[in-house]
């Protein structure tokens, strides 16, 4: 088996998705149209040549322009569905996806619409592509902290259907800090708390969001190689890091993928994963993560397979499913 083989068959988790952002430009304008929302590109042409990126915030200001042509719940059925079916294209076999309903809210879309439709793709998805799936709600970080509370208490009766809360959106300037009563409310609501870190923001945030926020998985982290104490803690408490190789340089954290330090991160002991962030937005689904990484970076075959266990181990699963998921990659590898 080549490793080319090996990325593409070998079942996985992906636990970095964010729903909106697995938006292709031809379902938005097919879903713009239904809707009769109007968008500033003309074509899929012109929006596919929109996506050249300087930093987050120039990617952020497409993303939420491209989300708003999701009205109906059908709209989010749609989007998630079709997401599901290029993961299952991957072998991705369990998947922790992010929403961010406020987006949603803020244009007078019920948070149910959003939840209803999401969740009826989720189910149907397990149902018939055969993979499962946590929700995790992500408070959008540029907003206020009360904003953040009002969702969270939306969001409560619908504890059974929400795994956890991460927090997403502009990181430099709103540190994790500022959501402290936020995520306090929602660990005692029963919520598993995540955060983004360490994508633009520096490496106090990272420290901030275990230490405050309670995170359980540190989303992206990238940054943390500047405080080699935070490495250190890293390692030592095996917080897991789902980092996004493509997404990371599209968005110029690193130069090339050649300058990633996801490897180095691995080698060091990090429990790190692959995930693919907002793929059309970054020029690739899971796989293509995987392929981008294994020809600049000359992963090894245990490279592939312990970033894939991680992604398992690293998961909301319970016990039972993930050992189970684990012995499907020992005997994918063993086949
Ligand atoms: N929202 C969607 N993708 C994001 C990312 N990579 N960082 C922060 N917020 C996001
Ligand atoms: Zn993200």
């Amino acid at each position: 088996m080549t490793i080319a083989e090996l990325i593409d068959g070998i079942p996985k988790a992906e636990l970095h998705l964010h729903i909106e952002g697995t938006l292709e430009p031809e379902l938005m304008f097919e879903i713009a149209a239904r809707n009769n929302v109007t968008l500033r590109f003309g074509s899929v042409e012109e929006l596919r040549a929109a996506y050249e990126f300087d930093d987050l915030q120039s990617f952020l200001d497409i993303y939420y322009e491209g989300a708003s042509c999701l009205l109906q719940e059908r709209d989010f059925y749609d989007l998630t569905m079709a997401y599901l079916r290029r993961a299952a294209a991957d072998n991705v076999v369990h998947t922790e996806i992010f929403f961010d309903p406020q987006t949603h809210t803020d244009r007078g879309v019920p948070f149910e619409t959003v939840l209803d439709g999401i969740c009826r793709a989720l189910e149907d998805g397990e149902k018939n592509l055969g993979i499962t799936s946590g929700l995790i709600l992500c408070f959008l970080r540029h907003l206020s902290a009360d904003a953040a509370m009002a969702t969270l208490k939306q969001a409560i009766p619908h504890r059974d259907r929400i795994v956890g809360v991460g927090l997403d959106s502009s990181e430099a300037g709103n540190p994790p800090s500022k959501f402290q009563a936020v995520f306090d409310r929602a660990r005692e609501e029963g919520f598993i708390p995540v955060a983004h870190a360490g994508e633009e923001g520096p490496p106090a945030y990272i420290d901030e969001a275990l230490d405050l926020l309670g995170a359980v998985r540190i989303d992206h982290g990238v940054r943390c190689d500047e405080d080699p104490d935070l490495v250190e803690r890293l390692r030592r408490e095996q917080v897991p890091l789902t980092v996004c190789p493509l997404s990371n340089v599209k968005l110029r954290v690193f130069d090339t993928m050649a300058d990633h330090n996801i490897q180095s991160l691995l080698a060091a002991g990090l429990c790190v994963t692959v995930n693919s962030d907002d793929p059309p937005y970054f020029g690739g689904y899971m796989n293509d993560n995987f392929h981008a990484m294994a020809t600049a970076l000359l992963l090894t075959e245990a490279d592939v397979v312990r970033l894939v266990r991680n992604s398992f181990l690293a998961s909301f699963l319970d016990e039972e499913p993930m050992e189970a998921y684990l012995r499907q990659v020992d005997e994918f590898v063993a086949s």
